[in-house]
């Protein structure tokens, strides 16, 4: 399966530290934050991926990230040219995804934890598959309703009074339907092409799952101050504890055997010396 990753948008709201760099070029703790999500998509075994973002960030992105041969996996880039909504972003990937199965992640959304995403990917059999996080303020983001067998009974976007605690994290896995789907969509209030829409039109057809993720998975969304924070302090925290780092893009590339530990040195080398170098050297070259 293919992988998408959103990270375009304005960042208005982290405005002024956004006119810097974008969103998802901000560190997260010790790592720029679209680390996290690649690791996430990396960590379900994608290996092609797409970046979308702005015609002014891609080319950080790229320098940042490359071309994604050190991971082991094949990396590529496409412009959004002005922040139309996420579901505009399986437009613009149409000749990406060609009609075949796959994930779409938000660039400031930060996982952690067991969210089944491989073994979503790997049974994949169509549809829509989205992800219910429980959160004691609902009113905030997109809500689901979910049955027993994981089928979707409603989404509502920031809903008054939420028929559940289950947030919708921005991860998806879609059919190559999507696509057409898209395209049937009209822009909403915002002048965005929503998200929400695209899934409901999945429901519509019955087709939309969703994996309820339990309290020993944490979804982080970081396009706030506040929230950007408390995700630097969460990832510093797990390492500080545990004494492994979060989303190291060398050591999951190496467990999902994407590259030997010849191309890790190889890598390792290049970096400067930092901590970060000394944690591959210690967690991947032994
Ligand atoms: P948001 O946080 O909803 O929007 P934003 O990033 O523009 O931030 P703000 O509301 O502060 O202006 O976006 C969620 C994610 O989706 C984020 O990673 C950016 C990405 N995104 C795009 O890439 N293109 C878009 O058109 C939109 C709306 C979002």
């Amino acid at each position: 399966m293919r992988g998408m990753m959103l990270a375009g948008g304005a960042g208005t709201r982290l405005f002024p530290i956004s006119q810097v760099a974008s969103k998802q070029l901000q560190p997260v703790y010790d790592k720029p934050m679209i680390y996290y999500p690649l690791a996430t998509l990396m960590s379900a075994g994608i290996r092609e991926i797409q970046l979308i973002s702005t015609s002014a960030d891609l080319p950080i992105f790229e320098r940042v990230l490359g071309d994604g041969r050190q991971w082991g996996i094949d990396l590529s880039y496409s412009v959004q040219p002005s922040p139309g909504g996420i579901a505009q972003a399986v437009l613009i990937g149409e000749s990406f995804v060609q009609d075949q199965p796959f994930a779409l992640v938000l660039g400031d959304n930060i996982f952690h934890g067991p969210i089944g995403l491989e073994d979503e990917v790997s049974t994949f059999e169509g549809g829509a598959v989205i992800w219910g996080y429980p959160v004691s303020d609902p009113q905030r983001y997109g809500v689901i309703e979910i049955d027993d067998s994981g089928s979707v009974l409603s989404i509502e976007e920031k809903p008054a009074d939420p028929r559940s605690e289950f947030a919708v994290p921005g991860l998806y896995l879609y059919d190559g339907t999507a696509v057409s789907r898209a395209k049937e969509l009209v822009p909403s209030d915002r002048g965005e092409l929503e998200i929400t829409d695209l899934n409901l039109s999945f429901l519509q057809d019955g087709e939309l799952r969703a994996v309820r993720l339990g309290r020993d998975a944490t979804w982080l969304d970081s396009g706030t101050h506040e929230s950007l924070l408390e995700s630097s302090n969460f990832v510093a925290s797990v390492e500080k504890e545990f004494g492994y780092k979060v989303a190291c893009l060398e050591e999951v590339a190496y467990k999902m055997g994407f590259v030997s530990v010849e191309e890790v040195a190889r890598t390792v080398e290049s970096m400067p010396s930092s901590p970060y170098r000394a944690y591959c050297e210690r967690a991947i070259l032994g």
